[in-house]
């Protein structure tokens, strides 16, 4: 039975929320405020556009669209930095496990992230070949909860939406997944993702027959 399995990135496969973090707060300061972890958080699986104008609202400052242009660049050379020197240590944990448990049962893979750099980080760590499809930030014109990311990600496999899988840490991604009508796996905190049909810490709290049981 062919399923089609569609990762999302940040969070999920690299921690890279973290970086995305550190170049946040950086811009915050230099514009004369601070930004804390708890506030990145609303920041998880949203577009680095709708993640600066939240930021200025925090920081309640009115930019004018050359300043806001100016500083979306800057956050991301800033975040770039730190994606130049990522590695295949930073996969998070199993995920390659789990990659190549769906490459042998010959599961169609693919990545569905709001990120613009999803293809240079998956060629850092090692990972592109894994993916049969890649739909990124440069893909879709409306962002998650929005379910467009994950529905051409179904299409480009060849699978209808329900019976997609869907792996996401962030509280729009659960909810694009929910409302794509495919099942959706909570990579994280349960409180924090609890729409969604399947909760894990991480995947190595995923046990061992889970996924074949979804594929059988
Ligand atoms: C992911 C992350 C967000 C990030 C977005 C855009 O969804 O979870 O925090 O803002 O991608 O990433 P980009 O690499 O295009 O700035
Ligand atoms: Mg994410």
């Amino acid at each position: 039975n062919k399923k089609g399995f569609i990762f999302d990135l940040d969070g999920v496969i690299v921690d890279t929320a973290k970086y995305h973090y550190l170049a946040w707060k950086k811009l915050a300061n230099q514009l004369g405020f601070d930004f804390t972890e708890e506030q990145n958080e609303m920041f998880k699986g949203v577009s680095r556009k709708r993640c600066l104008e939240i930021l200025l609202e925090i920081g309640d400052i009115k930019a004018t669209q050359e300043q806001f242009d100016t500083w979306m660049v800057e956050k991301n050379v800033d975040y770039l930095q730190y994606i130049d020197k990522m590695d295949a240590s930073e996969i998070l944990p199993d995920v390659k496990k789990v990659l190549e448990f769906l490459v042998a049962n010959k599961q169609p893979i693919a990545l569905g992230s709001a990120s613009k750099n999803a293809q240079p980080i998956l060629e850092k760590v090692g990972l592109l070949p894994y993916f049969d499809s890649i739909v990124d930030g440069n893909n879709v014109t409306k962002a998650k909860p929005d379910p467009e990311v994950f529905l051409i990600a179904a299409k480009q496999l060849g699978v209808t939406p329900e019976n997609c899988v869907v792996f996401e840490d962030a509280v729009a991604g659960i909810e694009a997944a929910n409302n794509a009508n495919m099942i959706s796996i909570g990579i994280g905190d349960e409180n924090v993702l609890n729409k969604a049909d399947y909760n894990f810490k991480d995947f190595t709290e995923m046990p061992s027959d889970f996924l074949s049981n979804l594929i059988k």
